[in-house]
């Protein structure tokens, strides 16, 4: 196994021991953030979950806090308590979750007994919404009678709408919309949108409707990959168009959710998956990560566009620039007073002069180990290489790509946080790749960079360390 305490990530969030995986309940509330996620405090592997909480003032410094919501063994949420959405019920902060007792996935809602949001009392009306027209033809499968789990609840006009993931049996994964006055009785009124089982799977976990001033973003969770589509959300009819389509991350970024702050800021988390076996898992005694926060908008046109909080520029401490730096084809850099397991490197270049290079993290000085996150301009691909990244054959060493698209000018900028076993890869504050490495030996620290087939001048190269 692989179980090293240094993969541990230094200012990724990450769950005091054993389990975590969705994000849920975002909300900003009296000032403080809150970050509660699904928790398996019974070990490091999927099992009766809980709300784990944590809250921050500035989404970089994380408190643990007690655990938010229990299973209840005389109750609808006996087996779990899945993934939900923070509502705002007129000053009330109110969750509303998926119960999971035997075969059922059950909508539930609970009101904090303060606005500490450290206890939570469930509504005596739970479990709620339990009949759906049959003709919807929620999908069924051997181990659930309704595949019909996780919320996204809004207002509009004094009127309660969410959307529940499911699946439309035969047809694919399905948003489907419901309405209520109180949020306690919930109305069908059609599905907000459905899929391609063939594109996107049977089921549609965790979706969430974001609005922007131009346009609408739903985004859902396929079992795999997050898809996300952009277009026009339609107040009088309550539906939804989509225009363009694409994956709001294209690794282990998984089940995402955004909240607004008060500053306005769509900010969203999503789970970012483990890369290495079970019983590593089990051996370090944690398992998985919360992404960064992502600042989420999108262009006129309908482009979806991430930025990094200002606040994580407080992690910064040495700075190194290089910038000007230029590697001839065939050469590689090492940039000797930037090693580190915890490190931001950004960088541009002039993507018209320039073929493929690369930025190599968590490199051993004999090169055994190393992650190269390789950049093809002409492809217009980023890929993070991952066949060296770790000596133990416990992780998945598969490469992951995205495509990626040129500034008007054409400019092409990387934006990577590495965060021990945690790698973030940004390009051009549009497309997104999150994915996990795990480096066996303690001299893989090293960074350097190279050139392949062309020049490659670095007009910016910025790498800082970042703290704990
Ligand atoms: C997504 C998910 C949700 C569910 C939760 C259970 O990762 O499967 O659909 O509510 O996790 O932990």
């Amino acid at each position: 196994t692989v179980a090293d305490p240094n993969h541990r990530p230094a200012y990724h969030f990450t769950p005091p021991a054993n389990w975590l995986n969705d994000p849920n309940g975002l909300v900003q509330w009296d000032g403080r953030y809150h970050l509660f996620y699904q928790y398996n405090p019974a070990g490091p592997f999927h099992d009766t979950i809980h709300w784990g909480h944590a809250v921050s003032d500035d989404l970089v410094s994380w408190t643990d806090e007690p655990i938010a919501l229990f299973p209840d063994q005389e109750g609808p949420d006996e087996t779990g308590v899945w993934s939900g959405c923070f509502v705002d019920d007129d000053g009330t902060p109110t969750v509303m979750y998926t119960g999971g007792a035997g075969k059922d996935q059950l909508p539930c809602l609970a009101r904090a007994d303060d606005d500490s949001l450290r206890e939570w009392t469930k509504a005596p009306e739970n479990p709620l919404v339990q009949s759906i027209p049959d003709d919807v033809g929620i999908l069924q499968t051997a181990d659930w009678d309704r595949e019909f789990r996780d919320h996204c609840v809004w207002r509009e006009d004094g009127t309660w709408y969410q959307i529940i993931g499911s699946g439309i049996d035969g047809e694919g994964g399905a948003a489907l919309l419901f309405e209520s006055e109180d949020l306690l009785e919930w109305e069908y009124r059609h599905p907000l949108l459905t899929g391609d089982w063939r594109a996107t799977g049977p089921m549609w976990e965790c979706p969430e409707l974001l609005r922007f001033e131009d346009g609408a973003i739903l985004h859902v969770s396929d079992y795999s990959k997050v898809a996300y589509f952009a277009g026009e959300y339609d107040e009088s009819t309550h539906r939804f168009e989509p225009e363009t389509e694409g994956l709001l991350d294209h690794g282990v970024f998984y089940a995402p959710q955004s909240f607004v702050d008060d500053d306005g800021r769509t900010l969203m988390f999503g789970w970012l998956k483990e890369d290495r076996d079970g019983a590593s898992q089990w051996d370090a005694g944690w398992s998985g990560a919360m992404s960064l926060p992502r600042v989420v908008s999108l262009t006129e046109d309908g482009t979806l566009q991430y930025a990094l909080p200002d606040e994580l520029q407080t992690l910064r401490t040495d700075h190194h620039s290089f910038a000007g730096l230029s590697v001839s084809p065939g050469d590689s850099t090492t940039l000797s007073d930037v090693e580190g397991d915890a490190l931001e490197v950004k960088l541009t270049v002039d993507a018209a002069n320039t073929g493929e290079f690369g930025v190599v993290l968590r490199e051993t000085p004999d090169g055994e180990e190393r992650t190269v996150v390789r950049c093809n301009v002409r492809r217009r691909s980023v890929v993070v290489d991952r066949s060296q990244s770790s000596k133990s054959d416990a992780v998945n060493d598969g490469a992951q790509s995205m495509p990626i698209t040129l500034d008007e000018d054409g400019t092409l900028s990387l934006h990577l946080y590495l965060d021990r076993s945690v790698l973030e890869v940004f390009a051009n504050d549009a497309q997104a790749l999150a994915t996990r490495i795990y480096p066996t030996r303690a001299d893989s620290t090293g960074v350097s960079v190279y050139a392949t087939d062309t020049d490659v001048s670095f007009e910016t190269l910025d790498i800082w360390h970042l703290d704990s």
